[in-house]
């Protein structure tokens, strides 16, 4: 079980993601577990305040500290236990390999920032990691916090009905996914590549990595530097370089 403590202004945005086939099903057989709150219930003011103007002057608003600290606080401890991981533009890159490393945790805090920003003193008092999905701004941090909680979800073991689950997934191999194919054999003009109809199973295989290979070649040959290459591969990436099949 991975359990996720979210702290959000935006609870609500959440629920139907994780009410959707997968992720429900994963909660409902105790594989993950999302805990929401929402940071305005650790405010003490009538109206609830969570931000504030910036010290210095300029536009916008800053999320206040003391309701992110208490809201932390009291559901984890001082200091937090585990992980917790503010959602920010600024954070290191989000990939396969920061999901993989991520699952193996069994608890995350999941800090959302909204408005122009959070007090710098949760950053350096709080928070122990901060994760980007992109370069590109989003207006908080629930989306980005959600393609954590599936990407993370999808690697423990269990949540994917396919007993090797995420194994062949592009970005886990270090390539592309080969093509996929189901019925009909002919749609429409459209036949289905004669090897995979053709019941040989090794061929099969060798199809698969050559056009995964080709795939990541044309579309990420950034991706090929990193990728662990048998000779076999590395051959048949030469060829194609070589014919002018790129
Ligand atoms: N909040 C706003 N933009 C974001 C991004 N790209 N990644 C993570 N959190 C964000």
């Amino acid at each position: 079980m991975i359990s996720f403590d979210v702290f959000t202004l935006f609870p609500e945005i959440f629920t139907p993601y994780l009410q959707s086939s997968i992720l429900q099903r994963a909660i409902e057989n105790r594989i993950i577990q999302v805990d929401l709150h929402n940071i305005r219930d650790w405010t003490h003011d009538k109206h609830h305040v969570t931000d504030d103007a910036p010290f210095g002057g300029g536009g916008g608003m800053v999320m206040k500290p003391e309701p992110i600290f208490a809201a932390i606080e009291d559901t984890l401890g001082t200091p937090p236990l585990c992980p917790v991981i503010l959602m920010t533009p600024q954070g290191r890159v989000f990939n396969q390999r920061i999901a993989e490393e991520l699952a193996q945790h069994e608890h995350l805090a999941l800090l959302c920032g909204h408005y122009e920003g959070i007090d710098e003193r949760v950053r350096q008092h709080l928070v122990t990691d901060e994760i980007s999905i992109g370069d590109y701004v989003l207006t908080g941090g629930e989306l980005p916090a959600l393609i954590l909680i599936d990407a993370i979800s999808r690697l423990r073991p269990g949540t994917l009905g396919d007993p090797d689950g995420a194994a062949n997934d592009s970005h886990s191999t270090g390539l592309l996914e080969y093509p996929h194919y189901t019925r009909p054999s002919v749609f429409r003009d459209w036949p289905v590549p004669d090897i995979l109809m053709s019941g040989h199973h090794a061929n099969i295989i060798k199809w698969r990595r050559e056009q995964a290979l080709l795939r990541t070649l044309r579309r990420r040959p950034d991706m090929l530097d990193k990728a662990d290459l048998s000779d076999l591969d590395k051959k048949f990436l030469d060829k194609l370089k070589n014919d002018d099949l790129i």
